[in-house]
C-alpha cells in the first residue's frame, strides 16, 4: 500500500471519523487527564520469595516500586536518607508496614547512597536478614535545580554523587552476587531529562545521562551471567517530594507538552518496573523506557 493524494491508504478509526466522535475522543483523553487514583496496573507471576533492594523508597516511586514489588510476593530490603524533622524516618516506618501487610519480609535503614562503604554494607545487610538478592532497583535521587552559571561545586556534586554514584555503588555491590547464581534483575531511575535537558538542570541531566551509559555497560558486563539491566525513564510524576519543589507553571507546561495530556503516577512507574523484574521482560536488556505520557515526542 501506498500514500495517495486522498491521504492514508489505511481506513481512518470510525471512532475519530465525525465530529461528534472527535469530542467523544476529547472527553476521553480529559477523562484520563484527572484520573488521580494510583492503582496496580499489572501482576505477572514468578517474583514470589525474591529479595530485591530497592533505594530510596520511603516516598514518592521508590515507595510505589516496593509496594508493588512486595504485592508480587518479594521481601523488601530499602533505605532512606534521614532528615533532621525525622519526616523520612517517619515515612519509612510507614512504608515497612505498607510492605509487611503483603505478607512478605521487610529490612529498612538510613544509608546515604552517596557514601561507598554505607552501600556496601547496607546490601550485605540486606542479604543476611533476607536470606538471599536477586533484584536491585536504583531509585534514590535528588534535583537541586540552578543556572548552571549559578550552580556552587556542592549543588553539582551532591547531585552526580547520590544520583550516579550511588547507583554504582549499589549496582556493584550486587554484581558478583548476582553472577555468582547467575540470575538477577536490576533496574535504574533515570529521567527524560537524563535523554533531553531542560534550563536548570546540568547536573540532575548529566546525572541521569549517566545512570543511562551506566545501565548500558552494565548490561554488557553482566549479560553474559544472565543478569538484566535496564533504565525506565519517567517523565514528570505528581505526588512526590521531587515535584512538590517544581513550579505549578512547569508542571502544566509538562502536563500540555505530554500526548496524554496528564502527569504520571508513581504506580505508572512502578508497573514498569515490576514487569522489567519479571521473565516476562527476560529478553529485555540495556533498554531505556520512557515513562512519560509521550513527552518525549
Ligand atoms: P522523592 O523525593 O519522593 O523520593 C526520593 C527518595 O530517595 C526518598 O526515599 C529519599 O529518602 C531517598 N534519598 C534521597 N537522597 C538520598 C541519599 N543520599 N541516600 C539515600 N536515599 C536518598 O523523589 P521521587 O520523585 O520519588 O524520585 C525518585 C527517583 O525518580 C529519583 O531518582 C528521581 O530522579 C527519579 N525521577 C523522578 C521524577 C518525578 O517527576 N518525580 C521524574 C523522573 C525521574
Amino acid at each position: 500500500m501506498s500514500w495517495t493524494e486522498e491521504g492514508s491508504p489505511y481506513p481512518r478509526h470510525p471512532q475519530v471519523a465525525d465530529e461528534t466522535d472527535e469530542e467523544a475522543v476529547e472527553q476521553l483523553l480529559e477523562e484520563v487527564g484527572t484520573e488521580t487514583e494510583p492503582r496496580p496496573v499489572l501482576t505477572v507471576e514468578g517474583l514470589e520469595a525474591r529479595v530485591a533492594v530497592v533505594t530510596g523508597a520511603s516516598s514518592g516511586i521508590g515507595r510505589a516500586v516496593a509496594l508493588d514489588l512486595a504485592r508480587h510476593g518479594v521481601h523488601i530490603g530499602f533505605n532512606f536518607l534521614d532528615d533532621e524533622e525525622g519526616r523520612s524516618r517517619h515515612e519509612a516506618d510507614e512504608v515497612a508496614e505498607e510492605v509487611e501487610s503483603f505478607g512478605v519480609r521487610v529490612f529498612y535503614q538510613s544509608c546515604d547512597i552517596g557514601l561507598s562503604q554505607d552501600v556496601t554494607r547496607f546490601v550485605s545487610k540486606v542479604e543476611e536478614e533476607l536470606g538471599g538478592l536477586h533484584i536491585l532497583v536504583n531509585n534514590a535521587g535528588i534535583g537541586i535545580d540552578r543556572a548552571l552559571w549559578r550552580m556552587s561545586d556542592e549543588a553539582w556534586e551532591t547531585v552526580l554523587r547520590t544520583n550516579l554514584s550511588g547507583a554504582f555503588y549499589a549496582l556493584r555491590a550486587v554484581a558478583p552476587r548476582f553472577r555468582a547464581q547467575e540470575w538477577g534483575k536490576i533496574v535504574n531511575v533515570a529521567s527524560v531529562h537524563g535523554i533531553r535537558s531542560e534550563f536548570g538542570l546540568a547536573n540532575y541531566s548529566a546525572s541521569k545521562a549517566g545512570i543511562i551509559a551506566l545501565t548500558q555497560n552494565a548490561a554488557i558486563e553482566l549479560g553474559p551471567s544472565n543478569v538484566n539491566v535496564n533504565a525506565v525513564a519517567p517523565g514528570y510524576i505528581r505526588t512526590t517530594q521531587l515535584t512538590d519543589r517544581v513550579p505549578s507553571e512547569i508542571l502544566d507546561r509538562a502536563r500540555e507538552r505530554s500526548v496524554l495530556g496528564r502527569l504520571g503516577d508513581p504506580q505508572d512507574v512502578a508497573g514498569v518496573v515490576t514487569f522489567l523484574c519479571s521473565e516476562a521482560a527476560r529478553h529485555i536488556s540495556g533498554a531505556v523506557i520512557p515513562i512519560d505520557g509521550g513527552y518525549l515526542l
